[in-house]
């Protein structure tokens, strides 16, 4: 600017001048936020104390859900007010200390958001507010949360307390608290952790849990029934075994190429656990959740946590937080998990040989090790039958069985996906002719790649 210097001061102190008066007009007339607070626990703002607590984002449903809880129990009736003008993440306290000495911070609306409560819903939840209930002494209480604030790379959501004895306060924060674990969204839910666009915040999700009959996975008898065994412990089981003072984890490795069923198996398993929390863990990425899984983990047991393709992080040399290859640290924490918590862990894995060392070096973590090979003739002809279903017109398969000698489940899977698809098209029944054309192409498309990665023609 261009002013000549002394109109500039004029200016200035005129500004100040304003600014001063306005402070005072909204002290003398008091903001109706501090009010509404200050009021309700009957002394002013700067004496009263009070108790924090600081959750990972995504305990923002659960939080929402005991404070809920709370106020049902406490104070049914109590509204929510928010604060007008709350554009930047500022903690509510120092929201309300700055509402005491400027007009920014006034009282307004509640501020939500949603917040996802199972694989296809949803809830509201409180992203700003307040609301004045009483304590469980029934003395007066002011509550407040805030959510996480992804565009600032903010990411926890907190609860406030505020009242005028600090040990009211505490016992407010302790009842939140067990009603937030006792309303846990997360129980009995499958869950995957993943990065959210954002910043790289730290994300929970919820995925549906698979159903898969025991029909739809063929492995050799007894394999699976033996698997189940192992994982689908009954609860008169777990307390019988709590009685004896004996341990509760488990863990399980499924071993064997790709394509086999190792994936598909677990998710039988899942489907077979409808009460288990689940956590689905896998590659190299898995490293970082592995802690916060183990102990989200412990809290809603009876649980499973699946690391897949648990070889991805055998070959991974580079030192984790403790200072341990990613493998060890894996098999620390599944020991770390305790011997009280009913925490099963299930890994799969394609190169079992890159594991053996650290599974000889750390024994215990793994108590069943089970091979899915590549199915035997009998699996064949039921992973046929199974995929191509009643349309199948087929007296004898023992010569498409023979000639499907090596192949993987999976691989019976896509060619009969084939052969379905031109007998549709070509309006021709599922017989052995259209088996083995789509058989024939397949495997000369298979000889095709494998002859151009290998450099040929
Ligand atoms: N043993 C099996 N029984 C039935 N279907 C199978 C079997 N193995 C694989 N499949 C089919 O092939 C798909 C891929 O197999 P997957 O379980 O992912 O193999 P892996 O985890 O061993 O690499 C599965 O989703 C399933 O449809
Ligand atoms: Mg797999």
């Amino acid at each position: 600017m261009n002013l000549p210097t002394e109109e500039a001061r004029g200016l200035a102190r005129a500004l100040t001048e304003l600014l001063d008066a306005s402070r005072q007009a909204v002290t003398a007339a008091g903001s109706p936020l501090i009010a509404r607070i200050a009021e309700h626990v009957g002394c002013p703002l700067d004496e009263i104390p009070t108790v924090a607590e600081h959750l990972p984002s995504w305990d923002h449903a659960n939080l929402q859900r005991g404070v809920d809880a709370y106020l049902a129990r406490h104070s049914p009736d109590a509204a929510w007010f928010g604060i007008a003008g709350s554009r930047h993440f500022t903690s509510v306290v120092d929201m309300l200390a700055m509402a005491d000495t400027s007009g920014q911070y006034r009282l307004g609306a509640v501020d939500y958001t949603t917040v996802a409560t199972g694989p296809s819903s949803a809830a509201e939840a409180v992203q700003l507010g307040l609301v004045c209930t009483l304590g469980p002494d029934g003395t007066p209480v002011v509550l407040a949360i805030q959510g996480a604030d992804e565009d600032r790379g903010e990411d926890r959501c907190h609860l406030q307390v505020l009242a005028a004895d600090r040990s009211t306060a505490a016992a407010v924060r302790e009842e939140i608290l067990a009603l937030t674990r006792e309303h846990d969204v997360f129980r009995g839910q499958v869950l995957a952790f993943g990065t959210s666009e954002h910043r790289g915040n730290r994300l929970l999700t919820f995925l549906p849990r698979p159903e898969l009959r025991t029909d739809q996975v063929v492995l050799a008898d007894g394999v699976l029934s033996s698997i189940e065994r192992h994982v689908v412990r009954s609860v008169e089981q777990t307390v019988a075994l709590r009685e004896h003072g004996q341990h509760l984890k488990r863990g399980l490795l499924l071993y064997g190429p790709p394509g086999t069923g190792k994936t598909h198996t677990v998710r039988y398993l899942l489907s077979r656990l409808p009460s288990c929390t689940v956590f689905l863990l896998s590659g190299v990425a898995m490293i970082r959740w592995l802690r916060a899984t183990a102990a989200l983990a412990r809290r809603l047991e009876p649980s499973v946590v699946v690391v897949e393709d648990v070889d991805l992080i055998a070959h991974d040399r580079s030192m984790t937080m403790s200072g341990n290859p990613a493998l060890f640290e894996l098999l620390d924490e599944m020991d770390g998990i305790g011997s009280e918590a009913d925490v099963t862990f299930v890994l799969t894995t394609n190169r079992v040989d890159t594991m053996e060392e650290a599974l000889a070096q750390r024994p215990g973590r793994v108590d069943l090790a089970v091979e899915i090979p590549k199915p035997d003739a009998a699996c064949r002809e039921r992973l046929l039958r199974l995929y191509a279903g009643p349309a199948l017109r087929l007296a004898d398969a023992s010569p498409l069985v023979e000639a499907t000698d090596g192949v993987t489940a999976s691989f019976v899977k896509e060619w009969v996906r084939r052969a379905v698809l031109s007998a549709v098209e070509g309006r021709t029944a599922l017989d052995e002719q259209a088996l083995r054309s789509a058989l024939d192409e397949l495997l000369s498309q298979q000889q095709a790649l494998t002859r151009s990665m290998l450099g040929g023609r």
